[in-house]
């Protein structure tokens, strides 16, 4: 590619359309680590290539991290002229995710850029995605230098889009394949989406069934508690044709048991499937409260799908309700923020203040108070004694009672006191042992210890953690992004099972009246933060940190500090408790290297 752009200067038009389509096409080894590969490769697209003059432009000296939002001349449109490890190019100026800026993420000196909002990191040297929750590409233009201006070359379409997306088109040679080529996959949430877009992009060739029981196909699950959306349009990552492109079968059927030694799973209506590859991707079951009233009256919910979300939705109904939340952790404290307006909306929760296993009594304190802010009322240090009916309608919730004697009128109550392990069609399997917690224990390729040729990720999956801190020991990690990277690790794994798998920093999100950011893990604890910003101004980071090492962090109002310590994380860079304790700024390091 590099003896191509040497001799296509300036551009013929043949010689464009060369350049392009064999950018575009060239598979490209990314060595991102000293250890690891991971090879994405890109969809093939034939357009008319041409040079777009970039305004206000002179020169192609880009310094390793430096990065500018620039406007096409003669497009309504604009590109992210960067420095990818080393060489100035182009790209799509947004994250294919909700659309971020990506001149305010973090680029690196290996080229990788992460997102500021969510952690989506993309290989800017061929717009690839590395890391959830984006599922498209950037695309990449060639720049090129001359006489003081500098020019992009591209077909006006992809400009403007700025985003394209991945290789998934496949065609498995159906009848004829072997079986030894088949990879089940049994869920259709975000782990079972990361592995057949990881596995299609990686080329993989062979059949690819993904059994689901949630009845349409991968959603944005976090969007559930932020909006209470239930429209499927909007919810759905990826349409029906699209699996059908990647020749990928989807089968809405409940598993409910695995014959390991004879490699077949079998569904509820009595289908077997047989695999060489299983991955085992079911998620979490939110979990129910044991207590007087709770398991037999009507309008108690929990939330994890959609029809929870449709269920919830229809007993507010055109607002007014009483609303109480038993749970003061993530999922109450957004349904809390996303159902206030116009209800009366109550949390409960046993520890002092809200999200302090996570995130500690300050930090917790200061998100009580954004969520006060839109009127939602707190018990906290509380203990639920019952649930009593409604007099109006026996049948119904009508309040929940505290163990201090408090009675709380409800017109609805919504549990998130946590989610167990989704793993009931394996609890009788004699073959397969479940952790304490019900999960399955992993290694760093997210197989299953002591079966061969299955994978466990996501919510269920209990892995070996190498993160800051980490030593190796086992984590579950309920974040969106960790099961949609685990998967993507798992596919790779299946293509390249004699390459050693990357290392993602587990990112999560929060809507708590503002944005949370949050990366890292404290699954083994912390026993001391660090906290700086203004955190009365809504613009704070806190450092959990063990010892000297800082194993997670959390934010709002101070992006890309996530974005520069989720890189940090991954290249081991961090730096340390004292030197935060003395008030460095981590933006101050410049571009991770
Ligand atoms: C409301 C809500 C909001 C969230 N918000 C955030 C957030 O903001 N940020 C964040 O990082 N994380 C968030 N999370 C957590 C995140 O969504 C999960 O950690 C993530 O979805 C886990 O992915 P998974 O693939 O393991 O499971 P899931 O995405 O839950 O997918 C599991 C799939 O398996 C299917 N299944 C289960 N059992 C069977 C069976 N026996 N047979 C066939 N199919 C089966 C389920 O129907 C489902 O399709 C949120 C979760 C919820 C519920
Ligand atoms: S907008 Fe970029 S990761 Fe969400």
């Amino acid at each position: 590619m590099i003896a191509l752009q040497r001799l296509c200067r300036p551009l013929s038009a043949s010689c464009q359309r060369q350049l392009l389509s064999a950018t575009l096409r060239n598979p490209t080894i990314t060595t991102q680590s000293q250890t690891s590969i991971r090879l994405f490769s890109s969809t093939p697209h034939i357009a008319m290539a041409q040079e777009y003059k970039l305004k206000g432009i002179t020169s192609l000296n880009l310094q390793p991290g430096e990065k500018h939002e620039v406007e096409v001349e003669g497009l309504d449109a604009k590109v992210l002229l960067l420095n990818a490890a080393g060489k100035t190019q182009a790209v799509g100026p947004r994250c294919t995710h909700y659309g971020a800026p990506l001149v305010k993420g973090v680029l690196g000196h290996n080229g990788k850029l992460t997102c500021p909002w969510h952690g989506a990191c993309f290989n800017t040297t061929t717009g690839d995605i590395e890391n959830a929750p984006a599922l498209d590409a950037l695309p990449v233009f060639k720049a090129t230098e001359r006489d003081g201006a500098v020019y992009i070359t591209g077909d006006a379409e992809t400009i403007k889009a700025g985003h394209r997306k991945p290789k998934f088109k496949c065609k498995v040679k159906a009848a004829g394949a072997p079986v030894s080529d088949k990879v089940v996959v049994v869920g259709g949430g975000s782990g079972a989406l990361g592995t057949v877009e990881g596995l299609r992009e990686l080329g993989f060739s062979g059949p690819v069934t993904m059994i689901t029981n949630e009845g349409y196909l991968p959603i944005d699950r976090p969007k559930l508690s932020k909006t209470l959306m239930t429209d499927l349009n909007k919810l759905q990552w990826r349409d029906a044709e699209w699996f059908k492109s990647g020749d990928v079968d989807i089968v809405q059927d409940e598993v409910t048991g695995v014959d390991f030694g004879g490699k077949t799973v079998k569904t509820k209506s009595g289908q077997q499937y047989p695999y060489s590859r299983l991955v085992l991707a079911t998620g979490g079951t939110p979990k129910l409260l044991p207590l007087q009233g709770f398991q037999v009256l009507g309008n108690v919910f929990t939330l994890r799908n959609v029809r929870d979300a449709e269920n919830i939705s229809k007993a507010i109904g055109e607002k007014g309700k009483k609303i109480v939340i038993i749970g003061s952790s993530f999922i109450g404290m957004e349904l809390a923020g996303c159902t206030a307006d116009g209800n009366d909306v109550t949390i409960i929760g046993m520890e002092k203040t809200p999200l302090e296993r996570v995130l500690g009594e300050k930090v917790g304190a200061l998100v009580r108070k954004n969520i006060e802010s839109k009127g939602v009322k707190f018990y906290m240090s509380a203990s639920v004694e019952k649930a009593e009916p409604s007099t109006a309608d026996p049948s119904k919730v009508g309040s929940v009672h505290l163990k201090d004697g408090t009675k709380l009128d409800a017109d609805l109550v919504i549990l998130g006191v946590g989610v167990s392990p989704a793993t009931e069609y394996l609890k009788e399997n004699s073959v397969v042992r479940l952790e304490d917690d019900g999960s399955l224990k992993v290694d760093e390729n997210f197989a299953v210890v002591g079966l061969k040729d299955v994978y466990a990720i996501g919510d269920i999956a209990s892995y070996p953690y190498r993160g800051p801190g980490g030593d190796g020991k086992y984590v579950r990690i309920e974040h969106y992004n960790v099961a949609q990277n685990a998967g993507r690790t798992v596919a790779h794994h299946i293509v390249h099972p004699n390459l050693q798998s990357e290392f993602f920093t587990p990112v999560f999100w929060s809507a708590l009246g503002a944005q949370l950011r949050y990366c890292g893990n404290s699954y083994h604890g912390w026993d001391d933060v660090i906290l700086q910003g203004e955190p009365d101004q809504g613009k704070w980071v806190a450092y959990y940190t063990k010892g000297e090492t800082v194993v997670a962090m959390a934010s709002m109002g101070k992006d890309p500090v996530m974005a520069q310590c989720a890189q940090m994380m991954q290249l081991n860079k961090m730096p340390s408790k004292s030197q935060l304790k003395d008030g460095l700024d981590v933006l101050s390091l410049g571009p991770p290297q």
